[in-house]
């Protein structure tokens, strides 16, 4: 039993597979943050040409969510399958479902940011900001099941440290890292 889940991830070893996991969700999380912040200021402007900055870094921000592909990826190649082997499959299954639910909604968000100015302003960005709305706390929740369910449950599962080691190869090996862009 995992009693204090900060204190857990604290406790990681530089280099395990859970804390680069854990890190990634960091930077995605403040990716989020950023869309909140931004979405706020695109309310502000009543013509698109005035928005431009804000729609910029729209941009950059759905293109970073995009690029956390590496990540789910690192999930669902290393981690979920090396559970599996083990036995674990409702929460992986449960977990893929949901990477394949937020694929298409940043797809979705993309195509509605990259056509801002076809259409009328005003309703481009209130479907914008309900599809990041959505996905915001789409990923937000997906975040908090993972490190507070299932990395607990898969460090419970997998024991052995030669284990963790091999999946770390791996990861590097076969998935390589995330890459972000700055927005300022
Ligand atoms: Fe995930
Ligand atoms: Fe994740």
């Amino acid at each position: 039993m995992i009693e204090n889940i900060t204190v857990f991830y604290n406790n990681l070893p530089d280099g395990h597979l859970l804390k680069l996991l854990h890190d990634e969700h960091e930077s995605i999380k403040y990716i989020l943050d950023e869309l909140e912040r931004e979405l706020q200021s695109l309310n502000n402007y009543s013509i698109s040409d005035d928005a431009g900055s804000v729609i910029e870094k729209l941009k950059i921000l759905t293109a970073n969510l995009l690029n956390a592909e590496p990540h789910h990826q690192r999930e669902e190649d290393i981690l979920f399958e090396a559970m599996e082997k083990s036995g674990i499959s409702g929460p992986t299954s449960a977990m893929k479902t949901e990477h394949v639910g937020f694929r298409e909604y940043k797809d979705k968000l993309k195509n509605q940011i990259d056509n801002i100015n076809n259409g009328e302003f005003k309703e481009n960005k209130s479907r914008i900001r309900y599809t990041a709305t959505g996905l915001i706390g789409f990923i937000r929740g997906h975040i908090e099941k993972e490190e507070n369910i299932l990395y607990p449950m898969a460090f419970q599962t997998l024991k052995e440290p030669e284990l963790w080691q091999e999946l770390s190869q791996n990861s590097e090996k076969r998935i390589g890292p995330c890459h972000f862009q700055k927005t300022s």
